[in-house]
């Protein structure tokens, strides 16, 4: 193949159980990821040389992407190309539709969507187990990216198992202008609570709740643990979620370490009504999204 294009899917936490800092410097985590319905694409061509390309929308912001040379598909690339023993080549563009630094794993997304792509480019068939252990490597959230659906995630989140889930959830996603710092969330997590328990808060009524397809149980099972740390940083957190629940959300958390938010609507009309009602009260950027979505997966080749 000279030419292909993978897409990934944006991630959101439906549960984070998130344990005390452990020696290495992350945190037992306990999550359930689903895939949803905002991507991003990553082409890779054959080229002589290495380089790499993005195209961002006004909306999320060229600056707010880490510049090539910086990027984690750089990363990844380094990292399958020295895995296989074979030069770094090929002309990769990122298109970016995934709100940056706000609880979604955009970053980790282009570096699954990468990792496929190029191991196609370079024909190398690298095994899945192999793919996903270069995918824990690249960050805790790149192999969900790389499995998708709705996934058990423990370890610091990076060992994944795909669960059962009957539903289509619909989710209204309120990004942020200004990012949260990931690294950041977790040490004011520490502050905030350290008396944390080693062992996280187990998913079982999240689990229950979507293996029966039941919208309410969900709404109640909802849970996660950086979201009072990440509403201590930005207040207006917090305010956004009463707003999205008194415009008649099921439930609004945030999503991972935020500042992104997700609203869980009752049906896709809910969950556009309730996407036009916030963006009608100001909210610059405001999107519906479907789930769960099938993980990195290629959507065309030459
Ligand atoms: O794994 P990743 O590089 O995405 O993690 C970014 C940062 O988030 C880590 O350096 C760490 O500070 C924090 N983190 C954590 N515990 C986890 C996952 C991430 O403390 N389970």
């Amino acid at each position: 193949m000279d030419e292909l294009t993978v897409r990934a899917p944006a991630k959101i936490n439906l549960h984070l159980g998130v344990g005390a800092l452990r020696e290495d410097g992350y945190h037992p985590l306990v999550t359930v990821y689903q895939a949803v319905g905002l991507y991003d694409d990553v082409t890779a061509r054959a080229a002589d040389g290495w380089s790499l390309g993005m195209t961002v929308p006004d909306w999320i912001g060229a600056d707010a992407v880490p510049p090539a040379g910086e990027n984690i598909v750089d990363r990844a690339a380094d990292l399958l190309a020295a895995h296989h023993g074979v030069a770094r080549i090929g002309a990769v563009h990122i298109a970016k539709d995934i709100p940056m630094a706000g609880g979604m794993a955009g970053g980790s997304a282009d570096a699954a969507a990468a990792l496929v792509a190029l191991d196609r480019l370079w024909g190398l068939d690298t095994t899945d187990d192999d793919l996903l252990a270069l995918a824990a490597q690249l960050g805790s959230d790149v192999p969900f990216a790389l499995v998708g659906g709705t996934a058990l995630g423990t370890g610091r989140g990076e060992l994944v198992t795909p669960v059962d889930d009957r539903g289509t959830w619909w989710w209204v996603v309120v990004p942020s202008e200004v990012g949260l710092s990931t690294p950041e969330v977790y040490r004011h997590f520490d502050k905030m609570f350290p008396d944390a328990p080693s062992e996280p808060v187990p998913a079982d009524a999240l689990l229950q709740a979507i293996a029966d397809g039941d919208a309410w149980a969900l709404a109640d099972a909802l849970h996660n643990d950086l979201e009072a740390a990440a509403i201590d940083l930005r207040p207006e957190l917090g305010k956004l979620i009463e707003q999205g629940e008194g415009a008649g959300a099921l439930r609004g958390i945030v999503s991972g370490s935020g500042p992104t938010c997700v609203f869980l609507c009752g049906s896709a009309d809910h969950a556009r009504d309730l996407a036009a009602t916030l963006s009608n009260a100001g909210h610059p950027v405001v999107l519906a999204a479907n789930g769960p979505v099938a993980g990195s997966h290629l959507v065309s080749y030459a």
